[in-house]
């Protein structure tokens, strides 16, 4: 059985890549930070699921969490983590914003991927998944500095970790996708998330279940 552990369970994306990990009856330890309703719903769809509250944005936190994972083996580590994005100028976004995104995504992206690399060494094997944005491959829409230096950061970090895993038998995926209708636009004013909806190439938000569909074939590669 497949041990798969996922950060951002509790997200719009995070559970249905849970749900289809499941489907496969793939043992999967999840990570989420507030969403205690989320939580409820997983379990109650599955009791096996082994979902671990961790504030990823703290490093001591997310330290801890990383030695105990740190112990298991793992087949896959799928990051999807991050903040809900707030809109705002370059000028007047704070420090603190840029630093929520930074560690969500970047921070604790390299911790935990210094948990899982070892074990996956030495098996010879494993898939490293993180979900980055369109706006990683096309422009960047106006008004989201902090997500968007965070998505690049963790961009560079996972190449760096791909040219150090080549010939491992480890695969080093991100996944770009599209806007989505999930919490992560919760902040958003409505005219901003119909600009973003009218941005994808539908004219239509993104089912996270397609986004999630493709993220679990990465797994079969
Ligand atoms: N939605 C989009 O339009 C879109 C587009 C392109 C890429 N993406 C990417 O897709 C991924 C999943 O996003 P989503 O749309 O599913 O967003 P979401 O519904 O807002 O989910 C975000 C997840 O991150 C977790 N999280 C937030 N702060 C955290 C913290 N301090 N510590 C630990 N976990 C924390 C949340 O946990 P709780 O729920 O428990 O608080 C939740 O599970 C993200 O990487 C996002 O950047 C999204």
């Amino acid at each position: 059985m497949k041990r798969i552990l996922i950060t951002g369970v509790t997200g719009g994306l995070g559970r249905a890549v849970a749900d289809l990990c499941l489907a496969k009856s793939f043992h999967v330890t999840g990570l989420f930070h507030s969403n205690e309703k989320a939580v409820e719903a997983i379990r109650k769809k599955n009791s096996g699921v082994d979902l671990k509250k961790v504030d990823l944005s703290n490093l001591s936190e997310t330290e801890a969490a990383a030695k105990k994972i740190s112990e298991n083996s793992w087949d896959a580590f799928i990051h999807l983590a991050a903040a809900p994005l707030e809109l705002s100028p370059v000028m007047k976004q704070t420090w603190a914003s840029f630093e929520l995104q930074w560690r969500i995504m970047v921070q604790s992206g390299v911790v935990l991927t210094q948990a899982l690399l070892p074990g996956m060494r030495q098996s010879g094997r494993g898939h490293l998944i993180y979900c980055l944005s369109a706006l990683t491959v096309g422009s960047v829409p106006k008004g989201m500095a902090s997500y968007a230096t965070a998505k690049y950061g963790l961009m560079g970090f996972v190449n760096s970790v791909a040219a150090e895993c080549a010939g491992s038998g480890i695969s080093v995926n991100t996944i770009s996708p599209g806007p989505m209708d999930t919490d992560l636009l919760k902040n958003l004013p409505e005219v901003a998330k119909s600009q973003l909806k009218k941005s994808a190439p539908s004219g239509e938000f993104l089912d996270t279940r397609v986004i999630a569909a493709d993220i679990v074939a990465l797994l079969s590669l």
